[in-house]
């Protein structure tokens, strides 16, 4: 019998959950009309488990519960259970519900613990192996959102697909088999003495059959005790004696301690919409309604005109040099929500802004009051339920540190500001709002964000990319507030980004137009071409259905249904 008759017929028959697409490659979706609901994720399994909890009776809390387990099997790179994340959840009556199930710092964790005697970083602490791990979030949370707002009621459903895919395998996208095999010697490195999918010899190619045992178990203990399966018993035991064997800092203690949190999100108009995004310990709410009040005033000419961009890219400027200073876990440092995120703030920061030249950014302070993996997903349910999840390892895979248990553990801690104005991964620098403090949760970008007008449903999204979250968040609803485009078009468009440091306006390989880029050149902004910037994941209400859109920049796929 041919090799991949053998592997379907093996996938099929061992599988108590079966998904259409279990053919060795993936045709995936990137936009889709629907009358009663759907989602796109970033991988065509996780969509196909989505849309089944949906067809089963599920609302988009199950769904996504279901996703979110998914994903740290078939999109390990971000998708996990060893990471957290935020969920923005609009119920079919239009409560709105903001879920942090952020990582923590463990107790033992200080403020100086990344920096050698003479106070310089230690390159690499923070990112890579057990002092770079936060404490887990994301199973409390999927827990949190299950007890308030699963409508089946049955959690052994929605870790089931999971825990089938994890057992049996799933096929790699040529995607995900290149990134597997450029971080493996990492991986060898981090855990010289692990057998896993993850250090094995073998260069993986497209559709070769990745199966993570190890993580079939672990899910299987959640599954049966939910988060204690985590938390306590074999599981947390087999992660504490890593992390003492490792030096690393989380304990029992810490895991026991460990609480997802409901908080009130960040709600603001802009004209005729509003809009609802995560608050602290993420700085996406405050920052897009910075973002937001930051162009209100500006009369907008054309996407990507020269005014425009060069107005978004001074908005981008400030509000990030606002990120640095000002905000930080709420729990642990007093933020002035109200005030940043006031239309009065954001005209009194925009009041140096020259339509003509660039603020330089070494010049652009504070006002006077502060490798990007991580996935995102986007459900609307047949009930008009909404949500916007977005959960991250931090780094891709993270740590690289593997528990013994088959799941890939968080380097967030690098998210915290490890010394005052050091640039993290992503370039982003902080300060005392950030500093590292035991239990406290560091500062994200990460913006699930859902928008209504005249006060229902409009839009749901959300992407990964590290600081560009944000800037992407905006321009998308920029894209379709101002410019009129479908969600496919926002989000298939070119994307820039400003984070006030380091200096460059950041912008997608070959997507500006050469003119518009000498324009802004000759303006005093310093234009850098780069790599694809977010995987973005977007639900539009429309005079036709819910327009789901999926990114092109990769294995992203929308179903509706
Ligand atoms: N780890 C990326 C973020 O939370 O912003």
């Amino acid at each position: 019998m041919p090799l991949l008759i053998v592997m379907l017929v093996f996938l099929l028959s061992a599988s108590s959950y079966s998904c259409k697409n279990t053919q060795k490659s993936y045709v995936t979706t990137k936009s889709t009309i629907s009358q009663s609901g759907g989602l796109a994720t970033a991988h065509p399994l996780a969509t196909e488990v989505g849309i089944q909890i949906l067809r089963d009776g599920g609302n988009a809390v199950d769904a996504a519960i279901a996703v979110h387990f998914a994903l740290a099997v078939v999109y390990p790179s971000a998708g996990n259970i060893g990471g957290g994340g935020f969920m923005m959840y609009r119920d079919k009556e239009g409560g709105m519900y903001a879920l942090d199930f952020r990582e923590k710092a463990p107790k033992l964790a200080t403020q100086d613990m990344y920096l050698d005697d003479n106070q310089n970083v230690i390159p690499g602490l923070s990112t890579k192996g057990s002092l770079a791990v936060g404490v887990p979030g994301a199973v409390a949370g999927m827990e949190a959102a299950y007890e308030r707002f699963s409508q089946l009621k049955d959690w052994n459903k929605l870790l089931e697909p999971a825990i089938t895919l994890a057992r049996n395998g799933f096929y790699l996208t040529a995607l995900q088999a290149e990134k597997l095999n450029k971080k493996k010697s990492t991986f060898v490195e981090i855990n010289p003495a692990i057998e896993s999918p993850f250090t094995n010899s073998k260069s993986y190619v497209e559709g070769d059959l990745f199966v993570q045992k190890d993580l079939a178990k672990t899910l299987t203990a959640i599954q049966n005790s939910m988060s204690e399966g985590f938390y306590q018993g074999e599981v947390a035991d087999k992660l504490v004696a890593q992390m003492k064997e490792r030096g690393g800092l989380i304990t029992h203690d810490d895991l026991q301690a460990y609480e997802a949190i409901w908080r009130d999100p960040i709600t603001f108009m802009y004209k005729e919409y509003t809009v609802h995004s995560m608050p602290p310990p993420s700085s996406g709410g405050i920052l897009l309604a910075q973002l937001f009040n930051g162009v209100e005033a500006h009369d907008f000419k054309g996407f990507h005109s020269t005014e425009d961009m060069h107005r978004i890219i001074e908005v981008e400027s400030r509000s990030y040099a606002d990120r640095a200073h000002f905000i930080g876990d709420q729990d642990f440092y007093s933020i002035p929500v109200r005030e940043l995120t006031s239309k009065s703030y954001m005209a009194e920061r925009m009041s140096d802004y020259d339509e003509n030249n660039a603020t330089l950014p070494d010049s652009t302070s504070h006002g006077n009051i502060e490798s990007e993996e991580t996935t995102h997903f986007s459900i609307v349910d047949q009930a008009g339920g909404a949500v916007a999840l977005t959960t991250t390892l931090n780094g891709s895979y993270g740590s690289s540190l593997i528990a013994n248990g088959g799941y890939l553990l968080n380097n967030e801690m690098d998210d915290f500001s490890s010394k005052v104005g050091h640039p993290n991964l992503y370039g982003l620098v902080g300060a005392e709002a950030n500093k590292i403090e035991p239990e406290k949760r560091m500062l994200s970008s990460m913006t699930p964000t859902i928008v209504e007008k005249d006060g229902q449903l409009y839009m749901v999204l959300g992407t990964p990319g590290g600081s560009t979250i944000i800037t992407s968040v905006f321009q998308a609803c920029i894209n379709v507030m101002e410019y009129g485009m479908s969600m496919n078009d926002a989000i298939q468009s070119c994307r820039f980004h400003h984070q006030w440091k380091p200096s460059e306006v950041f912008y997608e390989e070959d997507c500006l137009n050469p003119s518009i880029i000498k324009n802004l050149q000759s303006m005093g902004h310093t234009m850098k071409s780069r790599s694809p910037i977010g995987r973005m994941e977007g639900i539009l209400v429309t005079k036709d259905g819910y327009e789901i859109a999926a990114d092109k920049r990769g294995d992203n796929h929308a179903i509706g249904y």
